[in-house]
């Protein structure tokens, strides 16, 4: 199978998602609250929260994340970036009155800020194979890197979880965690966090670039 045609499938399964439940974690693919927050809370670890700062949320699905740094009491500007049009429009619905939330589905738009953080965006590969999904991933990184000044954190599945599970699943993509750490350490930064402890079949990378 193709990239393109597994694309067209990751897009008609997340449009089918956003427009059966709305901006609610099920509208995103997430079981509830607690299995979207407990990733959230590993993505922003890379945050220096002491001064104002400016975030794209990259694949921002309806706009989550930016309702969970809000209840941090952070002064950021936030920019929700997802490539389907339905997920934008929900996210513009949902925050409205918040005059530091924009949401766009059109990464020609985006310009550079201070963090960029990707939630859960690699995750359903469908009927891709597992190499051209890596090097989809690859590239797709080297995007995120390029958005950013200060750090950026994605997650994704790993390729540590029971065998037995990942064979009933090959629609997703379970990576390889070190594989992901070393490609951020040799063309990123110096400083890049891999946390993998946190009771899920999945682990987070931070990559800081301003660490002094
Ligand atoms: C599982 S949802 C997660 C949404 C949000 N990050 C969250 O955690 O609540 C994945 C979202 O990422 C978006 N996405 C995946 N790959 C993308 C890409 N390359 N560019 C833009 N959006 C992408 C999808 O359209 C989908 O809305």
């Amino acid at each position: 199978m193709d990239l393109e045609n597994a694309i067209k499938k990751y897009k008609a399964y997340f449009t089918d998602k956003i427009e059966t439940y709305g901006a609610v974690p099920k509208g995103a693919d997430y079981n509830g609250y607690g299995a979207q927050e407990v990733r959230f809370e590993q993505l922003i670890k890379v945050i220096d929260s002491s001064t104002a700062f400016s975030v794209i949320d990259y694949g921002c699905g309806y706009g989550a994340m930016f309702d969970f740094l809000q209840r941090q009491n952070w002064k950021f500007e936030y920019y929700g970036f997802d490539m389907l049009e339905k997920m934008v429009i929900a996210g513009q619905a949902a925050h409205k009155e918040f005059s530091n939330a924009q949401f766009t589905h059109n990464e020609n738009t985006l310009s550079v800020v201070d963090y960029l953080l990707a939630g859960s965006i690699f995750n359903n590969k469908f009927d891709a194979d597992q190499s051209e999904w890596q090097d989809m991933v690859i590239e797709t990184l080297n995007r995120l890197n390029a958005l950013c000044n200060k750090g950026f954190a994605f997650n994704m599945l790993t390729s540590y979880s029971d065998a037995d599970r990942m064979a009933l699943r090959p629609d997703l993509y379970f990576a390889d965690p070190l594989l992901m750490f070393d490609f951020c350490k040799r063309n990123f930064s110096r400083n890049v966090a891999l946390l993998h402890d946190y009771n899920l079949y999945d682990f987070t990378i931070l990559v800081r670039k301003d660490a002094k």
